[in-house]
């Protein structure tokens, strides 16, 4: 096994296989799916003994999970922190109980970096950043003006924050596009379709939708519809994600943009995992590999999509 010096594997059991605890966000979309299987099966695959709790998009659920994690004693913890701040008090005392942890998909604010051994996840801000760059090369021919409704992810999430800025620094190169409503949809369908019913009533000028994932585009591509508009023909829709449902909708001509955010952590975080129980130095930040779809790149790619 791993634990050459055999005593104490942690997590409870002495078998020699490392123990992780994984304090997962919730099951909000369908990159959180996509998400949680990657974890689970490479675990499975790494030989690693996977403990996973699923918080509901609820910071004290993870905090919660986080400290049992600690009196379990396990080698190390990962997590997929739900918002940015408040996470001090639970990583010093991770930090004080050695064991390391390892923060995957989402970031957190703190000042201290030395509370946590690595980050793994995408470049948010690039993401907003791209979808913005999307709309201005888009906007080139329009006439009149742009006028977008934001649904932004989760509030205090480091993807809402991040696309958020991303997207606005972007879309400045060109004064005929606004932002005409910006509203929380909780990263779900079922927020998605809820707020932009309201917002389509609030704002009938609007004319592209930049969703921060595909499940609210998706939600709120039911109200649109509902609304007597054509989803990617009357209402533009970009949204970030690209797992299938949104892939599908995108080669169907309902959306007309998306930006990838790979789920597929899970390899990479097992490898990190291993050499960090190793007592090895791993690397503060660990970049995905992402890419954009159009509508055309949708309908090559959805057929061997895995996700
Ligand atoms: O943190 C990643 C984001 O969380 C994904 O873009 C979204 O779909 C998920 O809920």
């Amino acid at each position: 096994g791993l634990t050459a010096c055999g005593g104490d594997s942690g997590g409870g059991n002495d078998d020699g296989k490392i123990t992780m605890g994984f304090a997962q966000v919730g099951a909000e979309s369908g990159w959180r799916t996509a998400n949680t299987k990657s974890v689970q099966e490479a675990a499975k695959a790494a030989g690693i003994d996977l403990k996973f709790s699923d918080a509901q998009q609820k910071q004290e659920n993870q905090i919660k999970a986080i400290r049992s994690y600690i009196a379990q004693k396990v080698d190390v913890i990962a997590f997929s922190p739900v918002i940015e701040s408040g996470w001090d008090q639970v990583l010093k005392e991770a930090k004080d109980a050695d064991i390391p942890v390892i923060l995957t998909d989402r970031a957190v604010d703190s000042k201290d970096t030395s509370l946590y051994k690595s980050f793994i996840g995408s470049d948010f801000i690039l993401e907003g950043k791209k979808a913005g760059e999307w709309l201005v090369d888009d906007s080139k021919t329009a006439k009149g003006p742009v006028n977008v409704i934001q649904l932004e992810g989760t509030t205090g999430s480091a993807p809402a924050n991040d696309r958020t800025s991303g997207f606005a620094d972007a879309i400045k190169a060109d004064p005929k596009i606004k932002i005409v409503a910006s509203q929380d949809g909780d990263f779900t369908r079922a927020k998605g379709k809820e707020v932009m019913e309201a917002l389509l009533k609030a704002h009938p000028e609007a004319n592209v939708l930049f969703a921060q994932n595909d499940d609210m585009g998706l939600g709120a591509m039911e109200a649109i519809e509902a609304a007597g508009k054509k989803p990617g023909v009357d209402m533009k829709i970009v949204t970030i994600d690209a797992v299938k449902d949104g892939m599908t909708a995108l080669a169907n001509g309902q959306f007309n943009y998306i930006v990838e955010c790979s789920p597929l952590l899970g390899p990479q975080l097992m490898d990190l995992a291993k050499q960090v129980v190793d007592g090895k130095e791993i690397p503060k930040r660990v970049l995905t590999k992402e890419t954009t779809f159009t509508q055309e790149q949708a309908k090559t790619a959805l057929p061997s999509r895995k996700y």
